[in-house]
């Protein structure tokens, strides 16, 4: 969840590359930063609670040809200057991502051997355990004190008496790549200096030792590995909002192009056949995923229903991972992430995978984890999604997903999507509605999504983005369960928006509008039936476009997404940095 940088540069100024690396990575985490630069055989330190840019010019300016950098997301100890990364430890200085799940244990063993902790966090005990193994070989210390760690790690080490970094990686991103100013590893591609084009991917047990004349891999015992180096196009990775307030906003009016690309790509995979086979060989298909994924994944379902499958699960990954399926080995497992690292998803399929599963993984990343470790990857063309709150990928993921569902009949289906995603400028079109919406939800002390069926999916995927980054209480129900609880919640200072694109259930859910708003409660409906939006007279309606209902969903989707965006920004809420979240969930 931290985002980590580090490395060597061929300049003296290793510490502005990280700087500016650190500011790309913040999507990771955003409540506290810091820096730690060599130079001439010392180690400076410039680390601060708030973002990167709190850390300022000097930060930027730390002179020396290396240096490591951290953007944190805090698991253990509260977001503060001392908690702050870099820890330093000696001659040693460090950043992680991840949880030391033994820290509590290693650090009462160090404290008894005479080391001082500053810190309340789990990452400080990997410095000291460094500095304690240290007996003049710093690739030998690091890999000692890294064997003995339990949990997840990424971790970038510099040392006062060596011209490098040493970085390491267990369960939690970690790349290396060569560049015009050096060698620079990191979480994620993002921070990467703009050239950088050919990664390495570190694999759980890898160390790799960065020097300017070159980089080496290793395992924890320090045996060579190799490692291949993998081309990347780098404009899939513009992180510039550009002419946008907000990535939020941008990513929004990026879902149409992502449908599209989404959709194409599927329909020149290669793997088509193979996807076909693995969906009609599977006795069970099991859909996982976490927070947006899994809403994905809820209407993903619907798709594989409605073309025959009859034994399909959706099942959230934090769950899956403790209580799976006594036997998958018929089973079809499919991952969606947009990350492809969140740690519950990774540790989902792993195991489900052990047990004989089949995997596709449906991700927006293509050196990720799960993409790593599935048989067949499904790629979300998103490009990069920098909003904490998803938005492009969700649309994405449910093209895959349907198109997984379909995979015989792709090109069609393709087609079809594609022509959905043509309406979605017509849905971002509508100011005034999405303002309005906006501006009622923004006035409520509880917004309340509901709809039918798989309007009932977009209302589950709506409240999330909502509550994520407005801030307001917000939940989700199929319309029908409104009078068996929640209508008691309702009053004049909650809001019910219903998604009413569905035929089968229109009327229904007509119905559960007049219970609402007889009981003084706040209405707002979202539908592309014209004779429907006719009788609903004096609340606000969203009329989207007719498509197939199936389908429109979609289209819900985009209206709901533009709805929370302005929710936020009209309580002065920062939308691509939700207080207390990040974008990769790396750990548990
Ligand atoms: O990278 P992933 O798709 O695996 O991430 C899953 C969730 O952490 C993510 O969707 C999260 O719920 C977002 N904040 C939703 O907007």
């Amino acid at each position: 969840m931290c985002g980590i940088i580090g490395g060597i540069s061929l300049s003296a100024n290793a510490a502005a590359t990280v700087y500016d690396g650190l500011l790309r990575l913040e999507y990771r985490g955003y409540d506290s930063a810091g820096i730690s630069a060599l130079d001439g055989g010392a180690i400076t330190t410039v680390k601060r609670g708030g973002r990167v840019s709190a850390l300022g010019k000097d930060a930027a300016a730390l002179a020396g040809r290396a240096a490591i950098g951290h953007t944190r997301w805090a698991t253990h100890g509260a977001p503060s200057d001392i908690n702050a990364h870099p820890h330093n430890s000696g001659a040693f200085s460090l950043v992680h991502n991840g949880i030391i799940e033994n820290y509590a244990e290693l650090k009462a063993e160090l404290v008894a051997r005479g080391y001082s902790f500053a810190s309340e966090t789990d990452s400080e005990v990997i410095v000291k355990l460094i500095d304690d193994c240290f007996s003049g070989d710093f690739p030998a210390a690091v890999a000692a004190a890294l064997r003995r760690l339990k949990g997840s790690f990424a971790v970038a080490v510099l040392y006062a008496g060596f011209d490098g970094v040493i970085v390491a990686r267990y369960k939690s991103s970690l790349i290396v790549s060569g560049c015009k100013e050096g060698i620079f590893a990191a979480s994620d591609v993002p921070a990467l200096p703009a050239d950088a084009e050919n990664i390495f991917v570190l694999e759980d047990g890898d160390i790799a030792v960065i020097t300017s004349g070159g980089v080496r891999f290793y395992d924890f015992y320090l045996n060579p590995v190799a490692r291949v180096q993998r081309h990347i196009v780098r404009g899939e990775y513009d992180s510039d909002a550009g002419n946008y307030p907000h990535f939020m906003l941008k990513e929004i009016c990026q879902d149409a192009r992502t449908v599209a690309d989404t959709a194409e790509a599927f329909s020149r995979s290669a793997d088509l056949a193979a996807i076909s086979s693995a969906v009609g060989d599977a006795e069970e298909i099991i859909i996982t995923g976490c927070g947006t994924a899994y809403n994905a994944g809820l209407m993903a379902r619907r798709y594989f229903e409605q073309a025959g499958k009859r034994h399909v699960r959706i099942e959230i990954a934090s769950e899956l991972r403790y209580y799976p399926p006594a036997d998958c080995s018929r089973a079809l497992v499919i991952a969606v992430s947009q990350s492809g690292e969140t740690a519950d998803t990774v540790e989902a399929v792993r195991l489900l995978k052990a047990r004989g599963a089949t995997i596709i993984a449906v991700t927006n990343c293509g050196y990720s984890a799960i993409t790593r470790t599935a048989d067949i990857v499904v790629p979300v063309c998103a490009g990069a999604e920098i909003c904490v709150a998803a938005t492009k990928s969700y649309l994405g993921q449910l093209v895959a997903l349907r198109l997984i569902s379909r995979a015989r009949s792709a090109l069609a289906e393709a087609e079809e999507l594609v022509a959905v995603a043509r309406k979605m400028p017509e849905v971002l079109a509508c100011d005034e509605m999405s303002s309005l919406f906006a501006d009622e939800c923004a006035q409520s002390s509880a917004v309340f999504f509901l709809g039918r069926g798989a309007d009932y999916d977009a209302a589950v995927e709506a409240s999330l983005k909502l509550k994520e980054v407005s801030y307001i209480f917000s939940d989700a129900y199929p319309a029908g369960e409104l009078k068996h609880g929640t209508l008691a919640l309702v009053d004049e200072s909650t809001l019910s928006v219903f998604v009413i694109c569905q035929p089968l259930t229109a009327e229904k859910c007509i119905n559960a509008v007049h219970e609402v708003l007889c009981r003084g409660g706040r209405v707002a409906v979202i539908t592309d039936d014209d004779a429907l939006a006719a009788q609903l007279v004096g609340i606000p309606v969203w009329k989207l476009p007719a498509v197939n209902s199936e389908l429109s969903p979609l289209l819900a989707a985009v209206a709901l997404q533009l709805t929370a965006y302005k929710a936020a920004v009209l309580l002065e809420r920062n939308p691509d940095k939700p207080r207390n979240l990040a974008k990769s969930v790396t750990v548990e």
